[in-house]
């Protein structure tokens, strides 16, 4: 049994891949995973570096794999503050809007048929208490109804395709919040949002298991369908450099408990939970060991750094 057979009843089984992985991991992928989702490849600066020509020669290539192997893709991402070209920003609001329009139509006309789902909006919440909206050329060029323009573009360009607003610090009682008045307001607004992504960049302590189980609860709220696009547990539960070059027993034993607890829960929402993708495919390739210049490494994933199952990955799959 693989994990995609084990959770066939339940949710889409997803990897965030590049186009080294494809290769490298090729054999993991295609035995237990039946999702993809590239991990920089459909971003805007990497399809479009300079804003104007376009490039999508390693998309593609994930795109291409995608289809040969019978697999199911997200789209990752459109509007977001990280990984955009700034120069499309210089232009005055009507001719910004009429370029990131035909941005979405461009990368939509490639991909679109064969993607279940699209985050659309990355990150827009400011993390601090105060302020709702994250400071960003987003906002300041194209106002409060940055989201509502992004996710009408999506909408037609990506018809039949779940539209997604995606972030991180989901499970944060004050954020989660905030997240969620987002989306209730999008939809009175009968804006097309038909998903909220969490990313789940979490560590072996936080959040909670409770802090999990109550954002499940308030976003269950939303009537929206739920995704976990970016799964991957830190070992580490500081932000400190570490010069461990292989995890301890302990970190490995909570790593364990949290992904069995958390699956438990993801399970319990399986109406509504349509995917579970992990922010890579084993722990010799994860953007966790290269974070912040911390100079540590990481083993967040389900499986080592020899590509074998590690205990969380039985821990998921017993039940
Ligand atoms: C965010 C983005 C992802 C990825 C991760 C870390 O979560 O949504 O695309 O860049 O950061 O690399």
């Amino acid at each position: 049994m693989t994990l995609k057979e084990k959770y066939k009843d339940y949710f889409k089984i997803g990897a965030a891949v590049n186009t080294r992985t494809i290769e490298s991991h090729k054999d993991i992928i295609l035995r237990e995973f039946n999702s993809i989702t590239c991990e920089n490849e459909m971003k805007y600066i990497s399809v479009a570096p300079d804003g104007v020509n376009y490039d999508f020669t390693n998309a593609d290539k994930i795109y291409a794999f995608a289809q040969e192997n019978g697999l199911d893709m997200r789209l990752h991402t459109f509007l977001w503050h990280n990984q955009v070209p700034k120069e499309i920003f210089d232009n005055e609001r009507e001719v910004f809007l009429k370029n990131f329009k035909a941005h979405i139509e461009k990368v939509s006309a490639r991909y679109g048929s064969g993607v279940y789902a699209c985050d659309v909006a990355n990150e827009v919440i400011e993390d601090t208490s105060d302020g709702f909206f994250r400071e960003s050329p987003w906002l300041s060029t194209m106002g409060d109804e940055f989201c509502d323009i992004a996710f009408k573009y999506a909408k037609e360009a990506l018809p039949g395709v779940t539209l997604v607003y995606n972030d991180y610090n989901e499970c944060h009682p004050e954020k989660s919040q905030k997240i969620y008045r987002l989306v209730k307001e999008l939809k009175e607004r009968d804006i097309p949002v038909d998903c909220l992504g969490m990313q789940g960049h979490w560590n072996i302590s936080k959040p909670t298991i409770d802090e999990v189980k109550r954002a499940f609860e308030l976003y269950a709220k939303l009537g929206v369908k739920l995704h976990v696009t970016e799964l991957d547990i830190s070992v580490y539960s500081d932000m400190e450099p570490s010069d461990l070059t292989a995890p301890t027993t302990e970190m490995l034993k909570a790593q364990t408990e949290v992904y069995k607890q958390i699956f438990a829960i993801f399970r319990e929402y399986k109406e509504i939970l349509e995917s579970v993708t992990l922010w890579g495919v084993a722990d010799d390739a994860t953007w966790l060991s290269y974070f912040r210049k911390l100079n540590r490494k990481n083993w967040p994933l389900l499986f080592d750094e020899n590509h074998q199952p590690k205990d969380a990955y039985y821990a998921v799959m017993d039940f």
